[in-house]
Order: C-alpha cells, then structure tokens, then sequence
C-alpha cells in the first residue's frame, strides 16, 4: 500500500503595516491562524504558515520622512519588532518575509504583465487632489475640509464623522492638505485600472463553492448588486513601492502588491525547502491555500485577490476565513481613550499563553467581534488552566515524585477514566479543523473537570494517610497523569510552551496526537515544576495603566503642546493618526493643572537662540516667572510685553541651554510653522486669575 499523500496547506494571516508596532488586534489573528495551522501539523498535515511585512504607501513614506530616515531603515526597524513580538507570542511562522523583497517584485510585475497582457488593464487620465507645496498627489485621507453635507469642520476626504456621509475630496468645503495645510488643486494623472467586472461570473462561481462564511458571502451579494468597478492599482510617484513596468513615475498600489507579498514570502521559503511552484500557485495547483484575515479587508481578499490570481492564471484561494474585530471590555480600542493595546506593553505585563488560551477560548468560525474582558480574562485563565488543568498535574505529581520514586503504576487503575479522554479526540480534532476553538476549549475543560473529580473522589492524600490504600495512590495518580496528558496534547496547539515543559515533566519527548491512545504506565517521571501561575488583578491593572501612558506620551509627540518647541515642530503625523484626541482624564486629572492668568512683563529675544524668546510673567507672587517660548517666529517681543495670556503656573521648571523655564504659555498652533496664537483672557481678567 503506497501511503497517502498528507493534506498539502498553504496559511496566511493578513500581512500587518509596517508603520506602528503590533496590537492586540494583529495579535488576535495571529493566535487565531497559529492555533490552526499547529493543530493541522499536529494532526500530521503538510502545512505551511506564511506572513510578511506590509511595507508600501504613503503613510510609510511620510514617516520615515518626518523621521529623517530612508523608508528602507523604517521598514527593517519597524519589521524587527514586529518579529519580536510574534515570536514572544509564539507565531510559528514558516517563513515572515516583507512586501518589499525581490521575490515579491518580481511577482507583481509577473502577476501585472500577464494581466495586461490578456486585456485585464486599461489606463485612464483621471482628476486627482495635488498639494502645490508638497508636490504630491493626495490620498483622500490627507485632505480634510468641512463636510459638504452637514458642514462639519475637519473633516477627511472620503467620508464625514459626524453624519456619515461619503462623498469625494473634490466635494469638500476648504479643503486643505494635512501635509501642508495649502490647499489641494486638481490635476490630471494618468493611472492604471484593473477591470474587475470581467471577472464577475467567475467570482461568483468562486464564491458558490463554500469558500468564505455566510456573513461575508451576505455582504458580496451586496457588493455585486451595487455593481463591481474598475480598481486603481497605481500610484505617482512619490510613492514607496514598486515602479510599475514600462511606466516611469507610476508605482502599484500597495494593495495590488500586498496580497502578492504572500507569494513573495512562498518562493522565499521555497528557496530553502524546495517546495514546487506549481503545485501551490500553478492553475491546477493540489495545495490548499487558505487566508486568515479581519472583517476590515474582505472586499481585498475575496474580490480583487481571486479576480487577479483568475486573471493571471493561477490557482484562486480555497478558502478566506473572517473573524470579527476585537474589542476591549465590551468597546471598540481607541488609540485616543488609551485602550489600544500593544503586544509588546502586554507582553511587558502578562504570560502569552493566558492571551493564547483566552483568545482561543472566545474564537469561533464566525465574524461577530471578540471581546476581552479583562476581570473575565483573569478569571478563565485562573480557574481553568490554573485550577482544573494544571492542578490535575500538581494534585498528583508529589505522590509520584515522594511515595514512588517517580514512578507510573505499570497499569491503569481506572482505564474508563482514561478512556472518555481518548473518545473525545475525534471531537476536539473536528472543533480544531472549523476553526470552533472556544466549543473545543469548552470540551476540554468539561474533561479536566471529570478528571479532577476523580480525584475528588479517590482521595489520594486521604490513601495515603493509611498502609493499607497507599498503594492504590500510585494508579489513581497515574490515572490522574495520564489524563493530564491527553489534556496537554490537545491544548499543544493552543499552549505550545506549557505543552512542552509538560513533556519534560512527563518525560516525553513531544506531545503528540499520535500518542493520545498510549497510555503511560511503568514509565519513569521528571521532577514537576510549577507550569502556570494565578494572573492577579495589579497584572492587567499595570497593563491598561502603561497603555494609558503610552497613548499619552504619544499624543503629546504628536501634538506640539510645549510652546518652547512649537516653532520647531513640522511633524506630519501618518494617516489615520492626525491629530488624537489625547487619553480621557479625570477632573482631578484636569484639577492639578493650575493655569494662570499671566501678565507679560517683560519679552526679549535669547542671544544665540533661533526659535525662542524669553517671557517673564507677573501671576501676582512677589516675583516673575521667567519661560522660554518657542514663538519667536510669530511675534516681535515688543508686541508682547503688556499683554495677559494663560499660563501652566505649576509645569516642573525645566533647566534650558538658555536658563530655567519656570512655566508654559498656552498658544494655538497651526500645522505652519510660525502659525501660533497666543491665547488671550477677555478684558478685564488680571494677573493670577486661577483659570478652570
Ligand atoms: O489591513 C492591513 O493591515 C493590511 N496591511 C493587510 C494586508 S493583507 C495582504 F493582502 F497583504
Ligand atoms: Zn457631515
């Protein structure tokens, strides 16, 4: 008999930007896919988990700008801790490649060409905002203006906040670029388009064959019956990306190459494994390719990903699987409230595999959004793998390790016991394979829970108070054990680490499915030790505490609030970052700030400084406060001196090149530079008026 050929799988999760670090989001996904994907390898499939860096577009071109450095340093520092993070969440990737490799060059311009040259490409001029100063074409979420529906002030290019409406950049009222605040002009560019609908009735046939979940396949008949459109693959220069081949100045739009990039991370791997290509992308491909992503980019995946690989003669995805967003304590994560949690801050705080167990806990095959409910969180992971599932170990592992030198019974005392843990495998195995995680939590711990009643019942530590049972505590104990066992090697997808300290305690060399039905007995033990401790509430409390601070020192990056630095400040925050609401505050929060009616009593400019001038204010104490202001560039010191503006009276006083500052003006600051507003009290206000 010739053996069968294992299941031959292809895994991805959504390639995450490579402008920020990663947050529990991108973490979320990626627990969801490695749990997948470790349980596929466990149940002896040839499947292979492939990601990489997103690192194409504007908002990552602007940043290494504003950063001073190439895009290519901000790309390799940004996906260094990205790989970081992963692996300290114990991402078993295949390979984690980046967008911006040669692999994936060659790929889009491969994928591109075969596209135009079977007619899928056509090139038309179109209109598009440009901003005169920063001589660039803008992206829509760069432009902001008053809503021409509602008339609500800054508001972005493409859709209004407060009533919703979506319209065009053109449409909206002042508009200004948020790069450099000059207003946008029309110009035309001649871009690259995709033609989509000729795909139509083969994307509908792709999507009958089962391959995405209900909601989603809901929300494409509501995309079909609104009519598919031409999509714009390309960008002007400049532009981080791949020029486009035989169009100078023209670069694909990071979209096009994204999904690519998936491919690029396949051939990197395949240059070390020698996987064939055909058999994974080639039009009759006998793989299985299946992406993971979020609800936010399906329309990418499940349109404009089969319509190009269709279209350019490749094999099409056999499934996309969608999960909900996640929330945080029943809300969406806000960076600007602070609840936007970074891998690394929880990392710094809390074990991996309590957020592994968690999110596996909550995970199912549908999109609804996932919450983590932080006391929730701190009270699954106590009571069920600290409480039923490692206790079954610690309940038994001293009367192995004292009464019997380490060693298993040679027989099983209850082999029933033993067998309800085995008659679950198929079970557990089907909740792995469709993705219902949490119902396969549920089931394991609805057997740690007849496990440790066993042990309820059996009272070792009773037994082995009297010669004649202490026997018998040895095959209760092994009974105990080799549950604990079985309940290891199915949580090893989800708690690859406690899976592995768990075989060197059981002295194994790996927990595997294959052995589910092996009992051990007659075998001899390593020494225990403690696999996972309690999480306590000072825990999760720190975690949210430094996320509040990181979200705070992040604003105030953003923000040039310390007048002595306004002048200097040309940051361009990315897309999608402009201008944060700082974190929530309390009133005692806002209470300590004590703000000041000040009288300039004096300004002048500071020898050798090019941005500062130096202010004494009167608040009404016996002497003035002397502070260093970075407005120079807007006013002339003997505009100043007479007038009243507000101070921050209590600022720790700061020791300058130039001499203490003792405090901080309030100015409004325009994104120019020398557009600074020095605020003012109505007439009337004097000198050291509390202001609240
Ligand atoms: O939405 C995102 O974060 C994208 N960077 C995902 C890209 S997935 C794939 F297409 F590359
Ligand atoms: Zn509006």
């Amino acid at each position: 008999m010739t053996p069968q050929t294992p299941r031959r799988i292809l895994v991805t999760s959504a390639l995450p930007y490579a402008n920020g670090p990663l947050h529990l989001g991108h973490i979320i996904e990626t627990i969801q896919t490695d749990i997948w994907v470790r349980a596929q390898k466990m149940f002896g499939c040839d499947c292979r988990y492939l990601c990489a860096d997103d690192t194409h577009g504007t908002p990552i071109m602007l940043k290494a700008q504003q950063e001073g450095i190439t895009p290519e340093e901000l790309i390799a520092r940004i996906g260094a801790s990205h790989q970081a993070d992963f692996a300290d969440f114990m991402i078993g990737f295949d390979i984690f490649h980046s967008t911006h490799s040669e692999e994936n060059r060659r790929m889009a311009s491969e994928i591109f060409l075969k596209l135009d040259a079977r007619g899928l490409i056509s090139r038309k001029t179109i209109k598009q905002a440009y901003d005169p100063e920063k001589n660039m074409f803008l992206p829509d979420r760069f432009i902001k203006g008053e809503c021409p529906k509602c008339g609500a002030a800054d508001q972005y290019g493409d859709n209004c906040e407060k009533c919703g409406a979506t319209y065009s950049p053109t449409e909206l009222k002042n508009p200004r670029s948020v790069l450099s605040g000059a207003t946008p002009v029309e110009r035309d560019s001649e871009h690259y388009f995709f033609d989509l609908p000729q795909m139509e009735s083969r994307l509908k046939q792709w999507l009958s064959e089962d391959r995405v979940q209900p909601a989603i396949r809901a929300k494409l008949q509501e995309w079909f019956d609104s009519g598919l459109q031409a999509w714009d693959i390309s960008r002007d220069a400049p532009y981080f990306g791949f020029e486009i081949p035989g169009a100078p100045g023209k670069f694909f739009y990071v979209w096009l190459d994204a999904p690519i990039g998936y491919i690029g991370a396949f051939l990197k791997l395949a240059e070390t494994t020698g996987l064939d290509f055909d058999t994974y992308w080639g039009e009759h491909a006998t793989s299985e390719l299946i992406h993971f992503i979020g609800k936010d980019i399906a329309y990418f995946h499940t349109l404009f990903w089969p319509a190009m690989l269709m279209g350019a003669g490749m094999r099409t995805p056999t499934a996309v699987y969608t999960h909900g967003f996640l929330t945080l304590n029943g809300e969406k994560m806000s960076k600007s409230r602070g609840t936007f949690i970074q891998a690394r801050t929880y990392l710094d705080y809390l074990d991996p595999q309590s957020l592994r167990y968690y999110f596996a806990a909550k995970l199912s095959a549908s999109i609804d959004d996932i919450d983590l409910s932080l006391d929730d969180f701190r009270q699954r992971v106590n009571s069920d793998l600290v409480g039923k599932v490692v206790n079954i170990a610690s309940r038994c592992a001293g009367f192995i390790q004292k009464q019997f030198d380490n060693q298993l019974s040679p027989d099983l005392s209850d082999p029933s016991l033993n067998a309800s843990l085995v008659a679950a495998a198929e079970s557990i195995q089907n909740r792995y394979e469709r993705r219902e995680t949490g119902q396969a939590m549920r089931e394991i711990m609805a057997l740690a829970d007849l496990v440790n009643q066993y042990i309820d019942e059996k009272k070792p530590w009773a037994m082995a108070k009297s010669p004649e049972t202490l026997a018998d505590v040895q095959g209760v104990c092994t009974d105990g054990l080799n549950a604990f066992r079985i309940l290891m090697i199915y949580l090893t997808p989800v708690l690859p680490a406690m899976s592995a300290k768990a075989a060197q305690f059981l002295n194994l060399p790996a927990m595997r499915w294959e052995d589910i039905d092996h009992p051990l007995v007659a075998h001899t033990l390593n020494l225990f030790e403690p696999l996972m401790t309690r999480i306590e509430q000072s825990a999760t409390d720190a975690l949210l505490a430094a996320t509040q601070r990181e979200a705070q020192a992040m604003h105030q990056a953003q923000q040039p609030i310390p007048i002595e630095k306004t002048a200097t400040a040309t940051t361009t925050p990315p897309a999608g970052d402009i201008e944060p609401i700082a974190p929530e505050i309390s009133i005692e929060q806002f209470a300590a700030v004590d703000l000041r009616i000040a009288k300039i009593v004096h300004a002048e400019h500071v020898e050798g400084a090019a941005k500062l001038l130096r202010l004494e204010l009167d608040i009404g104490d016996d002497k003035p406060y002397q502070v260093f202001a970075g407005i120079k560039s807007a006013y002339a010191p003997e505009r100043l001196i007479g007038r009243h503006t507000v101070m921050v009276a209590n600022l720790k006083p700061r020791q300058m090149k130039f001499g203490l500052s003792e405090g901080m003006v309030l100015a409004a600051a325009g994104s120019d530079q020398g557009e600074l507003f020095i605020l003012s009290p109505d007439e009337g206000a004097t000198a050291g008026m509390r202001v609240k």
